[in-house]
């Protein structure tokens, strides 16, 4: 059962391919400019939900984890790209800017942080926070945090499409 108020949601996936589906429903909601910042431990499932999130946004692009090159890059047709980026390495936002975050952060696509608190000083405060954790074998926890009014209402259609509430 979903903890609900307007600002975070909270619940469980009981499968990888559960986490690809609710991955899928949210990329269908996503638009240009979006932000959403992706944290948990190594294994809790941010690659999976991504590889459902830029299927559901409309890209065909393999989905893999970012953890050697800093950002990946998945299109669609109309042009859109969807950015992956891996803060993991990053030890502050000067450098994420240094490396051009900025610029991706302007192209007009969507982008996907991991490791955001790695970044934080160079990342906007409107964003949707999704926190992933391992519960057991096949079992993670979900929460959604929505900062400011954009991610709030994307939060609101992704709960109805979930759930239905
Ligand atoms: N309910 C679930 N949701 C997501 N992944 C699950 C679930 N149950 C089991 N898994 C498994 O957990 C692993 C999650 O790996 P994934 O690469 O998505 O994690 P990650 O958070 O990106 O890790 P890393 O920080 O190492 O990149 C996969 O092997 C997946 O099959
Ligand atoms: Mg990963």
């Amino acid at each position: 059962m979903p903890i609900l108020d307007d600002r975070s949601l909270d619940f469980w996936s009981h499968s990888p391919e559960q986490t690809v589906r609710f991955g899928a429903r949210l990329g269908e909601l996503l638009r240009p400019g979006d932000l959403l910042t992706l944290s948990g431990e190594l294994g809790a499932g941010k690659t999976t939900f991504v590889t459902g999130l830029s299927r559901g946004w409309g890209s065909a692009d393999q989905v893999t984890s970012p953890t050697f090159v800093l950002v990946n890059d998945y299109r669609r047709p109309d042009g859109l790209h969807l950015w992956h980026l891996d803060g993991y390495r990053l030890t502050s936002g000067a450098e994420a800017r240094a490396a051009g975050l900025d610029d991706l952060l302007a192209d007009g696509g969507v982008m996907v942080v991991e490791w955001p608190e790695h970044l934080a000083e160079a990342l906007p405060a409107e964003r949707l926070g999704l926190t992933l954790r391992w519960s057991d074998q096949t079992r993670r926890g979900l929460r959604f945090e929505a900062h400011g009014d954009r991610y709030e209402a994307l939060l609101g259609e992704f709960r109805q499409a979930s759930f239905g509430l």
